[in-house]
């Protein structure tokens, strides 16, 4: 950050300097911390996205992020959502209050979290091969084997979410806690948290706080919800029937299940390249289908956006949020829903509203009553779903909006900084600097850019 008030305009070359060297900054040596503070492990879902910008550095280094991270899978099948790094403290709930240890199904020699983030490490692990075949020879060569490698594990973590998470077999996978969803504290899990009634949690202290403003971050309450969560599903072992039986908070989740459709879609590609046994490819292709059917159930038409649905209270949610438009992150739009999504996000309740200082999507539309432009997932915008928005956008061919997104988007990270997250009326960088997913970001829109 500049010590000046002059506003940073950085160049194209130098944001990507930039970028490189926040990534270079957070390795860990086979894997990247989320930021450099604030969260000292490997997460499960940034690295999917780091590892998409790290392959225009090294795309070995970047299947490495992947290798390192699906080395702590679990016997369910299940990439937990942390992997805890042993050399560093200071985060919290920390290996002991996960105590995992007490789980049959997990893994030996590694400490994780007991809970999942939605699955994009599939569209990561393609995007590193097709990042390696511009560059041909041996890197080429090396990301098949990659693939091979990693091909197992994919389909046995897109097993879990099609059978442990779905028993319904809705298409929709059901999240155990806000912190599966990604969107920590969205408006969208408000009432089901409300409904919760916190038993005898043991004493704790936030350690986020002491690295970001408590503005920016969930409240107090939120947190005595998130923790006795995870206090009921270690005392069941993090058995999956028990939680699904015992568990104070069961939600189908839009979002989630809108990147398990596209991540499917991006294994049967991968099976493709290293021509995968045919029964793989009908059953994962079943597993996008049942998940496309299964957000069609949720479409609302008079907010034209998806609703996420509370098992626990048997309700569609009906908030405006960025989850919303899952549909269009899933693809295979029918040309009205298309037409009807699209409006949607051009809308003055989304990228329209007047307010906002880049035309990117809030983590919650400035109309909903939920809204607040400074906290976490409720209002400002974060450059890697921007990333989500523009590669779904080019998916649905929707270029010319593609386009305008990125230059956005460009233009938000252009002061440097590599800011977590936004608040979307003033542009402030908020929560943690030099975040790593939005560095990766950063380098995959420039490649593509500079390349040109
Ligand atoms: N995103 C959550 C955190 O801030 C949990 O993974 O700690």
């Amino acid at each position: 950050m500049s010590t000046t008030d002059q506003p940073i305009h950085l160049t194209p070359e130098e944001m990507a300097t930039q970028a490189a060297a926040v990534l270079h900054a957070n390795d860990l040596g086979g894997w990247t911390k989320a930021a450099p503070r604030l969260y000292p492990h490997q997460w499960s879902w940034d690295s999917a996205f780091i590892a998409i910008g790290l392959a225009h550095l090294d795309t070995r280094r970047a299947a490495q992020e992947l290798r390192v991270l699906f080395a702590a899978q679990w016997a369910t099948g299940m990439v937990p959502h942390i992997v805890f790094n042993p050399a560093a403290s200071g985060y919290f709930p920390d290996p002991a209050r996960w105590g995992i240890t007490t789980a049959p199904t997990a893994p030996a020699g590694v400490e994780t979290s007991g809970m999942c983030q939605p699955p994009v490490h599939a569209i990561a692990a393609h995007a590193i091969w097709e990042t390696a075949q511009q560059r041909g020879g041996a890197e080429a060569a090396a990301a098949t084997a990659f693939l091979r490698e990693i091909y197992p594990r994919l389909l046995a973590w897109h097993r879990y979410l099609a059978t442990d998470r779905d028993p319904e077999q809705s298409g929709l996978v059901t999240i155990y806690h806000p912190w599966e969803s990604g969107a920590d504290n969205s408006p969208a899990w408000d009432d089901a948290l409300a409904a919760i009634t916190v038993g005898d949690l043991p004493p704790y202290e936030r350690q986020d706080l002491k690295h970001a403003d408590p503005s920016m971050r969930p409240t107090m309450a939120e947190y005595d919800r998130y923790l006795w969560i995870v206090e009921i599903m270690r005392r069941g072992r993090y058995d999956e029937a028990t939680t699904y039986r015992t568990n104070p908070f069961l939600v189908k989740a839009v979002w989630f299940s809108a990147i398990f459709v596209a991540a499917n879609d991006a294994l049967l590609e991968i099976a493709a390249i290293i021509d995968a046994p045919d029964a793989d490819r009908a059953l994962i292709t079943e597993w996008r289908d049942r998940g496309l059917h299964g957000l069609d159930e949720q479409w609302d038409p008079a907010l034209n956006l998806c609703l996420d649905y509370d098992l626990r209270s048997a309700s569609p949610v009906r908030v405006q949020v960025m989850g919303g438009f899952a549909p269009l992150i899933a693809g295979h739009l029918t040309p009205e829903r298309r037409a009807a999504i699209l409006t949607t996000l051009d809308s003055p309740a989304w990228l329209g509203h007047p307010r906002l200082r880049w035309p990117v999507p809030p983590s919650t539309s400035p109309d909903d009553p939920a809204f607040d432009s400074r906290r976490y997932w409720r209002g400002p915008t974060w450059p890697v779903m921007n990333w989500l928005f523009w590669w779904a956008l080019q998916r649905a061919d929707a270029t010319e909006q593609a386009t305008a997104l990125r230059q956005a988007s460009l233009d938000q990270l252009s002061g440097g900084g590599f800011g977590e997250y936004y608040e979307p009326f003033t542009g402030e960088p908020l929560g943690s600097l030099d975040q790593s997913w939005t560095a990766a970001m950063a380098l995959d829109w420039l490649y593509a850019l500079l390349s040109k």
